[in-house]
């Protein structure tokens, strides 16, 4: 195993000026705000949405149910957690006697500002403005509880992520690098 380094943006946007617009949720989904008896179906959406993607090299825990349930639960009860920010969609489909978690953002308060903690959608689901909805709806909760600006850190190389934010009026504020451990070949 060795060391490699993540370039990632920290990405800003200011909540004093009016917000991106955002879609009605769609029919068959379910947006939820947060609550203590969601955290397993939070973790479960954080799990299904980031299980294949590139930030699981660089947040293994991503990649695994048990790690996303710890994770979950450790920013439950951060000091600076944002419950107004923290939002839950879940999809019902026709044929299924239950809905099942899809989406999943979580806030966190830290130097007066806003973070967004690991917004996912899971992919079957995505392209359908979810995540845009989410987004806004963390930034609305920001806002109620008297916070001016969030911001968020995006792995450079996760482009379609950047340009969504970018789209949405987020700015890249600067560079940051992460370190993570890989298998060398
Ligand atoms: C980033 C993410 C939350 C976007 O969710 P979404 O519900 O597809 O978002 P929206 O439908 O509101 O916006 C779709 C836009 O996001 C972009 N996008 C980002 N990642 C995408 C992906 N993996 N698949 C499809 N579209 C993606 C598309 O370019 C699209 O832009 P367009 O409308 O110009 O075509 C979702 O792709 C995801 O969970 N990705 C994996 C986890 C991740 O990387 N999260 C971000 C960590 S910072």
């Amino acid at each position: 195993m060795g060391f490699t380094y993540f370039k990632r943006f920290r990405m800003e946007l200011d909540l004093d000026r009016p917000l991106f617009e955002a879609p009605a949720c769609p029919p068959g989904y379910q947006l939820l705000p947060f609550d203590e008896s969601l955290v397993r179906d939070h973790a479960a959406a954080k799990y299904l949405s980031f299980r294949s993607e590139l930030d699981v090299t660089v947040f293994p825990c991503l990649g695994r149910r048990d790690g996303c349930l710890r994770l979950m639960r450790e920013i439950v009860h951060r000091g600076g957690f944002v419950p107004a920010s923290t939002w839950l969609l879940r999809y019902h489909a026709a044929d299924s006697a239950r809905p099942e978690p899809i989406g999943t953002v979580q806030g966190i308060r830290f130097d007066g500002w806003g973070g967004i903690q690991n917004l996912g959608v899971c992919q079957r689901h995505r392209g359908l403005g979810l995540g845009t909805l989410l987004l806004r709806k963390a930034a609305e909760g920001f806002r109620d509880v008297g916070l001016g600006g969030m911001h968020l850190e995006v792995t450079t190389d996760n482009t379609a992520a950047v340009r969504l934010y970018e789209r949405l009026g987020f700015r890249r504020a600067r560079v940051v690098y992460k370190a993570a451990e890989v298998a060398m070949a």
